[in-house]
């Protein structure tokens, strides 16, 4: 298990390429399993999620092969196997959403359901329905949801009860090839769900509406192969131009698009930052210290959930008073303690924190617990004086790219150490 040592307190400047977006190449990848010819991806980033989802299709018949560092190759025509089993999908909680493109594609499924999160319950209900809806039969047995639709998936009118990105997906693929008409409503307008219907547009999927919460999908009875891209990882632009801030630096990050990202960079700039942007790219400069500032999560295009964390960490050292208020998932404060640890101030109240702004962090061993959490850490130790040493960083590892050879590009000082398997089990057994 490796761990991340950083050095803190040294201002990050300069410029770092976005990655692809983990959250848009996984529903890209499970797309492939409704395209009946050859699929070149591009910009897909190497992150643990990603090598389970290839795994998981190679396991299942497809052709699945890197053309080159971030472009596969993916053709599912060989695949015969309608199935995700719990040992290759355990770690991953977006598998469910290849079971919208298998049952469409087999008209039956068997998929490990997802346990729960260190974030929150993270039900599939709504998928669930949505499928029923759409003619599936479904049972839970023994941990897999077993699903049936002999005759095929037909058309539906579905009212997502709550918005929901991968729920929004998932009956997006899944009626991509049903006979007819099928409307969400109450859909999710995520930027990974545009890029997932215009990618499938492009193969000959008829889908109107993605961007606002009604998406009509008129079903085809083929797609073809053809290329398909990912856009860039807001999560880790906003992630990346946090760092900058939070150490008073100045950082742009290129290959990215701001439109994704306005949430974001409307409460930066309240907090004092400066924020230049052009098509491609993102600059945020510090100018003083921070100020607090509210946030509140909301569905796109309010503030992203997944960006709530590395935010704390900014307002834990901002001047006055932020509260921080989390509406999508129940258990999303993990971090907490961990920034306690290393000095900040904040109060927890059911799902909102109250955080009062210090002067300064002090660096300590802290631990990872979920993706985004570990990233408010990482922001934290960047700030902190003297060294953070983070630990669990496996978390990181599913969805941020080369994170130390990016940050220390912008001049920090961070360090991955490997601690050696048989070490730590010597450890456990000797504890
Ligand atoms: N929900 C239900 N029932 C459902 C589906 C969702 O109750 O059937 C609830 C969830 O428990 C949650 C809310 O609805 O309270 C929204 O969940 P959503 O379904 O939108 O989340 P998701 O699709 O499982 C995706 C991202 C998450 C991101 C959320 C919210 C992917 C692979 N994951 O999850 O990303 O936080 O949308 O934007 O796209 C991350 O990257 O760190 C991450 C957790």
């Amino acid at each position: 298990m490796d761990k991340i040592i950083i050095q803190g307190g040294v201002p990050l400047t300069g410029s770092v390429e976005a990655s692809g977006a983990k959250n848009a190449a996984l529903p890209l990848l499970a797309a492939a399993i409704l395209i009946d010819g050859p699929v070149r991806y591009r910009r897909i980033p190497h992150l643990r999620d990603i090598s389970t989802m290839m795994t998981l299709l190679a396991w299942q018949g497809a052709d699945v092969a890197y053309d080159d560092q971030h472009c596969l190759h993916v053709d599912t025509r060989p695949a015969d196997k309608p199935e995700a089993p719990y040992e290759l999908v355990k770690t991953m909680r977006a598998s469910a959403i290849v079971l919208g493109p298998l049952l469409a594609r087999f008209g039956k499924a068997r998929v490990s359901l997802p346990g729960g999160c260190a974030i929150g319950a993270r039900p599939i209900d709504m998928h669930l329905k949505g499928l029923e809806a759409m003619g599936a039969d479904i049972e839970v047995e023994q941990g897999d949801i077993v699903a049936t639709a002999s005759k095929g998936l037909h058309v539906a009118r579905i009212v997502f009860d709550q918005v929901t990105v991968t729920g929004t997906e998932n009956l997006m693929m899944a009626a991509a090839l049903a006979d007819g008409e099928t409307i969400l409503d109450n859909a999710a307008r995520e930027p990974e769900i545009v890029n997932l219907a215009q990618s499938l547009r492009a193969l000959g999927a008829e889908i109107q509406g993605d961007g606002s919460d009604r998406i009509t999908i008129q079903g085809v009875a083929r797609l073809q192969g053809g290329d398909i891209t990912s856009i860039a990882d807001r999560i880790e632009t906003a992630s990346y131009l946090a760092a900058g801030l939070i150490t008073g630096g100045d950082v742009t990050v290129t290959d990215t698009d701001p439109a994704m990202l306005d949430a974001f960079l409307a409460r930066v700039q309240d907090a004092g930052a400066i924020v230049e942007t052009g098509d491609d790219y993102i600059r945020c400069k510090a100018n003083g210290r921070l100020q607090s500032v509210d946030i509140h999560t909301r569905p796109h295009p309010g503030f992203p959930t997944d960006l709530q964390a590395q935010f704390m960490a900014m307002m834990a050292l901002a001047e006055g008073t932020s509260v921080v208020h989390e509406s999508i998932f129940e258990n999303r404060f993990m971090h907490v303690q961990e920034l306690a640890r290393m000095g900040a101030d904040i109060r927890l109240d059911g799902n909102t924190a109250v955080v009062s702004g210090i002067d300064k962090l002090s660096g300590a061993p802290v631990m990872a617990t979920d993706l985004r959490a570990s990233a408010s850490l990482v922001l934290a130790g960047l700030a902190a004086a003297g060294e953070t040493t983070i630990s669990r960083v496996y978390h990181i590892d599913r969805g941020y790219e080369r994170i130390e050879e990016k940050l220390g590009k912008l001049g920090a000082h961070i360090v991955r150490h490997s601690v050696s398997e048989n070490w730590m089990q010597g450890a456990m057994l000797n504890a």
